[in-house]
């Protein structure tokens, strides 16, 4: 393949470098495109052709359900890494020495503490405020509680504003739990581990030692893992671009916490749950879901089904459905719903409407199950897909930063009124 890409607009042809990546993407280099053609641009609503970056954290390909963090397969870390080390990788780019990890953890338990002035702003949210409103509310109300905004340019202050959100997130999730049950907001214990501490915070009861369970500690440091980062989708998108103004990264993880909040990307897994529910309480009709989900006037969509990347598997979903199996059976947990989950992909997958649009199972069909298994309301479990996605968020936007990107302002095409005169109201 040559290394340039030729463009015919009328009689002119443009020529753009071609941009190849370590993995032998190609893509068009359009930087000079509006200025060489006297003001052509390109559209894509979605962005479905359209690459905003170059980034050297996460590959992915759609095609062969492939994803790996900084070269490393998600199938090898999730069983031999844990959550803490994956997302010192995804931040600095290398698996961490067991000296690095141990200074990075103790330097986030240092800042696992929020301004006891937070408690006020949770008080004030009604007992039935979503908890991803709340959590992006807190979120940016850090930028109240620590207003320098980060140097960059400063590898210290960079590692500062990271251990400090890596502390404080986890107390923001499970005090956003605690609030809507009506239970004390406390904090864990330098004596725990990262996904130890944030069990504990979240369920441990105020009159009673708090029980902590290896198989829950193994199932949601997995799901953390399988959630860490996912390259360019909408919400790391959003911090990304929100990042490109130069605002703080507090305020762009908010931002992100609310385009991730969305049913149709992080908000599928509760909705899949809702979805699953009401099939069953429907006597388990699934061609009748699957017949809604294929009728073009009806607005259903089959939930935790197809992905904008993966028209394969999405190798997360094989990983979380096995885990289902194994963590249900471990604890013991008789759950229904996982065979109605197992008897609608049967089904999805031998459909040809969804064979013919490679629609499969995404990470966010059975992650609910194991949630829901953990005792963790269906309301929260976009909040623990903000939890596990928060290493990512932060390397994306410290990447973009120390890259210098621009910031992100797309073009558009005018499809409005041409210039018309006023028209004064009485003669209207
Ligand atoms: C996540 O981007 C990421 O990486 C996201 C994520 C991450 O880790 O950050 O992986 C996490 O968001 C996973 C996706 C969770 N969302 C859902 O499960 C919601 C249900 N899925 C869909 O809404 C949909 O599949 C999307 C939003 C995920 C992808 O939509 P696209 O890429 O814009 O595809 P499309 O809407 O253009 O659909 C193509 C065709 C259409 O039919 P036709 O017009 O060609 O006839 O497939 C159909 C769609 O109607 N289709 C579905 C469907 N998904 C697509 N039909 C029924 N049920 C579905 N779920």
């Amino acid at each position: 393949m040559s290394d340039i890409a030729k463009l015919q607009i009328g009689e002119k042809t443009y020529e753009f470098p071609l941009v190849k990546g370590t993995e032998n993407e190609t893509a068009i280099d359009i930087k000079a495109l509006r200025g060489a053609t006297d003001g052509v641009i390109t559209i894509d609503p979605g962005y479905k052709n359209t690459g905003s970056c170059q980034s050297a954290i996460t590959f992915l390909d759609g095609e062969k359900g492939i994803l790996r963090y900084r070269g490393y397969s998600i199938e090898e870390l999730a069983e031999k890494a844990d959550f803490l080390e994956v997302a010192y990788l995804l931040i600095f780019g290398e698996l961490p020495t067991k000296e690095q990890l141990d200074k990075f953890y103790a330097d986030i338990l240092d800042e696992a503490i929020v301004d006891d002035d937070i408690k006020k702003i949770i008080d004030a949210f009604p007992k039935n405020a979503h908890p991803m409103g709340v959590l992006s509310s807190l979120t940016s109300a850090l930028t109240a509680f620590n207003p320098s905004s980060v140097n960059v340019d400063s590898e210290e202050d960079m590692y500062k504003a990271i251990v400090k959100i890596m502390g404080k997130f986890p107390v923001l999730v499970a005090w956003t739990l605690r609030k809507k049950q009506g239970l004390p907001l406390h904090y864990g214990s330098r004596k725990l581990g990262y996904v130890e501490n944030i069990l504990t915070m979240m369920f441990q009861k105020p009159n009673d030692e708090y029980e902590l369970n290896p198989i829950m500690i193994n199932a949601l440091d997995k799901l953390l893992i399988l959630h860490a980062d996912h390259e360019q989708n909408c919400s790391t998108s959003t911090v990304r671009i929100v990042g490109s103004s130069h605002a703080g990264l507090f305020a762009s993880l908010s931002a992100g916490i609310s385009a991730l909040w969305g049913p149709l990307h992080g908000g599928a897994n509760q909705a899949v749950l809702e979805m699953l529910e009401a099939i069953k309480e429907d006597g388990g009709d699934t061609k009748k879901y699957m017949g809604k989900a294929k009728d073009k006037e009806d607005p259903f969509r089959l939930m935790g089904f197809g992905h904008r990347v993966y028209k394969n598997f999405d190798p997360r979903a094989k990983i979380i459905k096995k885990a289902a199996d194994e963590v249900l059976g471990d604890l013991g947990v008789e759950d229904p719903i996982l065979d109605v989950a197992k008897g609608l992909e049967r089904e999805a997958l031998e459909d040809q409407y969804f064979v013919d649009r490679k629609l499969y199972p995404n990470v966010d069909f059975y992650s609910g199950i194991i949630y829901r298994a953990m005792g963790i309301p269906v309301e929260m479990f976009t909040v623990m897909f903000a939890l596990g996605r928060l290493p990512g968020w932060i390397a994306q936007w410290r990447e973009m930063r120390l890259r210098k990107e621009p910031i992100g302002r797309p073009r558009q095409v005018y499809v409005g009124e041409n210039l018309r005169e006023f028209v004064e109201i009485d003669k209207r």
